[in-house]
């Protein structure tokens, strides 16, 4: 591709001019796209509303970019190898060709189903090729997917549909994941049920269980797909048209739906792709993510086939059948680039090296992680034993809003540092700050993490409530983007990534906010108060840590905690679950009636020792009954 940056020395020049001239710098980027007609101007942009438009007025579809301008050169070519959660099942190959066909079918079953540009369609689906092939449907005719990870609960899915008014719901019979079976079409109905938007319900064949049947709304996709025509004109859609909107959560309330638009996402993620993973036209690449989180969108499909790359999509689970899953798939599949979770890293270390070396993994030529700050040893242990000391870490920092990666090393040229993330990617200008916004300019220095000048595919707004989206990234610090994590700039000018510095607690990769799980806490019948805060968890990166004040206890507190956890299974997840939940009975609020989190995650932390002024609490003395209760 011609955007592809080949040294470290190019990277400082290119950085150079995107920061010089941002417009000419990703308007000679985006002409190596298709484009039904020509934007009329590269940017317009204001923090303080937010507004920001990329390539004002220029039409496309993001689908016709990722298949149909590769079917000249590539459409033999494989497009998507699926591994199914079962070693022994073959591998599905589909072809630029096939993918074409399949996306066409599967559009037009959409639109026969009444869906058009600008209806919302939600995506509850294992990952199975299906689920690729329906978000790119959705593009094809312009209709936005929201897609909710395969894990939430029935009422998490509930919220989601009812929030972007979907139209229809994409699911399965159910799913398997590792050893576990999940029925979603169960999960569906019961969410549906709790709407008042959807008219259909798309139902993939994936378990072959038997699931519950309403003829007025459900339907197969075994019946409806491969009955329609292969061809389907792809939407013209506008430069700053919403693609889709994925549910993220923040500090308060309920997850914001952070959308995201066709021409700046499209520009954005191609060339991020090709440059962090330096991306050789035989490659194969895979990305263990799951389609329901940021980094699937962007680096399992977007960003992958828009450089006509072949991509791999697991249905499975890094620690089953054993800890060896990932590394049997490097070897057979012989994957060159290779990017997955810290927290995945840190399980499968537990596992030992023994099943690591069983495999050929010389195929691997960069080795990427994401979704939460790794650690020293966890770094160490994936370039010694996984890159056999000869493979480039890219730690790549970014989030759901940013669209694609922000900061990190390119391949093999950039200089690696075990925890540091390194250098911000062309075209993208982070800061530090000081708690009053002050931009610290000098090296050597922590501070908060914002960014000064937008980047194609910065998210435009928060679905059906703009001011939210103004007054939790804009609000903060005048004429910035605030992203929520604290960072240490070293004298290198190197970024590392502290984490979180806001009520968001970051669980094996996976945000929630404290609030988020309060709410559902508190929806156990005898739960009267509850607070949550994030403690350090060897595998997960975050543990939750719940305190909970309850009345009316049933008969002991085993049954306390096992109602406490069934309601947040309920209301969220099981990725949710409090790992550690103390009972007590008071939690330490000021005068003003806060609680004083810090006090909470000190103790959480195992340092009750550091707890600071307590002065002005109301009443000090439930510290130490905390203290003393500490698990
Ligand atoms: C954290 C995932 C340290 C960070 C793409 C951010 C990271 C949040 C890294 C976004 C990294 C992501 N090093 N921390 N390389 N990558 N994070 O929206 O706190 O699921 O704000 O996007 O994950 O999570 P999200």
């Amino acid at each position: 591709m011609s955007y592809r940056i080949t040294s470290f020395d190019q990277y400082k020049e290119q950085y150079a001019n995107s920061v010089n001239d941002p417009e000419n710098f990703w308007a000679e980027i985006a002409d190596s796209f298709h484009w039904k007609s020509k934007w009329d101007k590269t940017l317009e942009w204001e923090f303080e509303t937010p507004n920001v438009k990329w390539f004002v007025n220029g039409k496309l579809n993001i689908t016709e970019n990722c298949i149909d301008r590769h079917l000249g050169q590539h459409r033999d070519k494989t497009a998507i190898i699926w591994e199914s959660n079962f070693p022994d099942r073959e591998n599905i190959y589909l072809s630029y060709g096939e993918l074409h066909i399949e996306v066409c079918q599967a559009a037009n079953a959409l639109k026969s189903m009444g869906i058009g540009k600008g209806d919302r369609v939600c995506l509850y689906m294992p990952m199975i090729p299906e689920l690729a092939v329906a978000v790119l449907a959705c593009a094809r005719i312009g209709a936005i997917h929201s897609v909710v990870f395969a894990g939430f609960s029935a009422q998490a899915l509930a919220d989601r549909i009812e929030d972007a008014k979907c139209k229809v719901v994409i699911t399965s019979d159910g799913l398997f994941r590792g050893n576990k079976k999940v029925e979603l079409k169960k999960i569906v109905d019961e969410a549906v049920s709790k709407c008042s938007c959807i008219e259909h319900i798309l139902v993939k064949k994936c378990t072959y269980e038997e699931v519950n049947w309403n003829k007025q709304t459900d339907i197969w996709w075994d019946d409806l797909i491969p009955n329609q025509a292969t061809v389907c004109p792809a939407e013209e859609m506008d430069s700053e048209d919403p693609l889709f909107i994925l549910y993220t959560s923040g500090s308060t309330g309920k997850p914001k739906g952070v959308v995201h638009t066709c021409g700046g996402y499209m520009v954005y993620t191609a060339y991020s792709f090709a440059n962090v993973f330096q991306y050789d036209e035989s490659d194969i690449y895979w990305c263990t993510a799951d389609i329901g989180w940021i980094t699937g969108h962007s680096y399992i499909i977007y960003g992958p086939l828009l450089n006509a790359a072949t991509t791999v999509m697991f249905e499975g689970v890094p620690t089953w059948p054993d800890g060896g899953r990932f590394w049997q798939i490097i070897e057979k599949l012989k994957v060159n680039q290779f990017y997955t979770a810290p927290t995945a890293i840190r399980a499968l270390m537990t596992c030992g090296e023994e099943i690591v070396i069983k495999n050929d993994l010389s195929s691997l030529k960069v080795l990427g992680t994401v979704g939460e700050p790794i650690n020293h040893e966890a770094w160490e242990w994936y370039k010694r034993v996984i890159g056999e000391n000869k493979v480039p870490i890219v730690d790549t920092w970014w989030q759901t809003e940013t669209g694609g990666i922000m900061i990190s090393g390119l391949g093999s040229f950039s200089p690696q540092k075990a925890t540091f993330a390194g250098y911000p990617l062309p075209g993208i200008q982070p800061c530090l700050v000081d708690q009053n916004g002050v931009e610290i300019k000098e090296n050597g220095q922590e501070g908060l993490l914002c960014v000064k000048f937008p980047w194609p595919s910065i998210l435009r707004t928060t679905y059906g409530d703009h001011k939210r989206c103004k007054l939790t990234y804009f609000s903060s610090f005048k004429g910035m983007y605030f992203t929520g994590d604290g960072a240490r700039r070293d004298m290198d000018g190197m970024y590392r990534i502290i984490g979180r510095v806001d009520d968001v607690i970051n669980v094996s990769g996976h945000r929630f906010g404290t609030a988020e799980i309060e709410n559902a806490i508190n929806e156990s019948e005898f739960v009267v108060e509850s607070a949550v805060v994030g403690y350090p968890h060897e595998i997960k990166g975050q543990g939750i840590y719940a305190y909970v004040i309850c009345d009316n206890i049933p008969s002991n507190y085993e049954m306390a905690r096992l109602e406490i956890l069934n309601t947040v299974v309920r209301e969220i997840g099981p990725i949710a679950k409090p790992d550690k939940i103390q009972f007590v009975s008071g939690l330490p609020k000021t005068r003003s009636g806060k609680i004083m989190r810090r006090i909470l995650r000190k103790v959480a932390e195992g340092e009750p020792d550091k707890l600071g002024d307590i002065s002005t609490l109301l009443d000090p003395t439930v510290v130490s009954e905390i203290i003393k209760g500490a698990l």
